[in-house]
């Protein structure tokens, strides 16, 4: 496949371009105000996946937002690739700590992107990872270099936690009938350590409210009589994690997956510089759970964060005033096999119980996912392996990482096909925050590299028999 190369240089303006122009639209889920902008998206994706090649291209309607499906059937007894991704993006706020508008591509060379970075929301998270697939489609259909079937699902509310989606995925066996899933939306350790993702974090999401008097109070008036919500809050907020920053939920860790000594010292083999983690972030030190690593902390155990907490007077100078509510947005990140149904359930059932008398609290449960791990000595992983080695020069690592992709374990139990993460992004990406970027060589490398997961998956499979 050695034309991959000359025909990135010959097409790679045109692929650049044309992902500007994907992230020129705001497809943010989140926000009602951006419906029409999140439609529009997914015609753009449309047209683009027919552009590349697929046979029958349809925009599946939902309860929400609907899901872009594309394929290309080559034989029907060969096997088949299903390319997952989502077309929505986070919301761009705050939008006063980007450098430039976030729905305004540019391209600006930095120290890690000498090539140069497309800044913008969804760059990497996930517009320019999706259209690698697509733009390495055409490569492969242009070429005759498709060796079996693909199927595109390129869905809409993966930020919003991706409830349509699973109805689809429940009602559509036969359509997304697949061997094996292909998705790019996870990261690498560094482009000169290219490493593949083998497990995802499970996710339970929560709002909690507490409400004390039924409406703003004088603070000096009242102030010492009654319970002030966000006191309140702040104080059920902090007992949640005890000194050796351990959560304090009843029955929280029951069912996590204690790894054994020789996987964690596994694990520890993949490279990582706490310093350079350090001056990265402008930290003085790294925080959390006692006698775990860094790398264990992000990735294979569970953990509580704060969101968001708001209440009472943010506005600018002093108002003098005892809120009636105080309110938080809460996320526990899981690990196997804790059940997110379940974590939801202690946690409301937890936090209802630790709030004094004085005050009411609600615990309103969000969106959650199960999480998910992929075994290394799959055909799927090993084909995504050699393709790296071939690409990159180096045998990838394989890494377990933070983030959740809720979808990725409801298609191997209704699809029953594992999802192997060939993702290449950077943590440093800041996606969902100011100044998401995407570098132009991590995407033309993402472009060169997907055709060999083809060929290479090909190959293993007829080995096999
Ligand atoms: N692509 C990310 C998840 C991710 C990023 C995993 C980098 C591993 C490495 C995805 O779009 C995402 O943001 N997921 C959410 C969960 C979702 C239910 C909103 C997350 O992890 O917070
Ligand atoms: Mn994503
Ligand atoms: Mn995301």
């Amino acid at each position: 496949m050695q034309n991959i190369k000359a025909y990135l240089n010959q097409h790679k303006e045109r692929f650049i371009n044309e992902l500007i122009q994907l992230l020129k639209m705001p497809s943010v889920s989140a926000d009602s105000a951006y419906s029409q902008d999140v439609l529009d998206t997914a015609e753009a994706f449309a047209t683009s996946l027919k552009d590349a090649g697929c046979d029958l291209v349809e925009i599946c309607e939902t309860q929400g937002y609907p899901i872009v499906y594309g394929e290309k059937i080559i034989d029907k007894n060969l096997p088949t690739v299903l390319v997952y991704g989502h077309y929505d993006v986070q919301p761009p706020d705050p939008l006063d700590l980007w450098d430039s508008p976030p729905f305004e591509p540019v391209i600006k060379k930095t120290e890690l992107h000498p090539d140069g970075a497309i800044y913008a929301r969804g760059a990497s998270d996930d517009k320019g990872q999706v259209y690698m697939h697509v733009k390495a489609l055409e490569f492969m259909v242009e070429n005759n270099a498709l060796p079996c079937n693909v199927k595109f699902m390129i869905e809409g509310e993966e930020e919003v936690g991706s409830e349509n989606l699973s109805d689809f995925v429940k009602e559509n066996h036969a359509k997304l009938e697949n061997d094996i899933i292909l998705i790019s939306d996870t990261g690498m350790i560094a482009n000169d350590i290219p490493s593949i993702t083998t497990g995802l974090r499970g996710l339970s999401y929560v709002e909690v409210e507490v409400t004390g008097p039924n409406r703003d109070l004088h603070s000096g008036l009242y102030g010492g009589a009654v319970a002030n919500p966000i006191n309140i809050l702040a104080k059920m907020i902090a007992s949640l994690h005890d000194e050796n920053n351990h959560i304090t939920i009843p029955g929280f860790y029951d069912k996590v997956d204690e790894l054994t000594m020789e996987e964690r010292n596994a694990m520890e083999k993949a490279p990582f510089n706490l310093e350079a983690y350090k001056t990265a972030l402008e930290i003085d030190d790294v925080y959390g759970e006692t006698s775990y690593t860094t790398n264990e902390r992000n990735a294979i155990r569970p953990t509580l964060d704060v969101n968001g907490i708001w209440g009472g007077y943010t506005g600018e100078g002093a108002k003098t005033v005892i809120a009636s509510k105080a309110h938080a947005k809460i996320s526990m990140r899981l690990v196997p096999h804790q059940d997110w149904h379940e974590v939801t359930q202690l946690f409301k059932t937890h936090f209802e119980n630790i709030a004094p008398a004085g005050v009411k609290v609600k615990v309103t449960p969000h969106h959650g996912g199960e999480s998910y791990v992929t075994p290394i000595d799959s055909i799927g992983y090993k084909a995504a392996s050699k393709a790296y080695e071939t690409t990159f020069g180096k045998v990838p690592v394989p890494k377990r990482n933070g983030g959740s992709i809720p979808i990725v374990p409801l298609f191997e139990k209704e699809l029953g096909s594992k999802s192997i993460l060939m993702g290449f992004g950077l943590d440093s990406n800041a996606i969902h925050s100011p100044n998401e970027h995407f570098g132009v060589w991590n995407f033309l490398k993402g472009i060169e590299t997907i055709p060999y997961f083809y060929k290479y998956y090909m190959e293993l499979l007829s080995e096999e028999i």
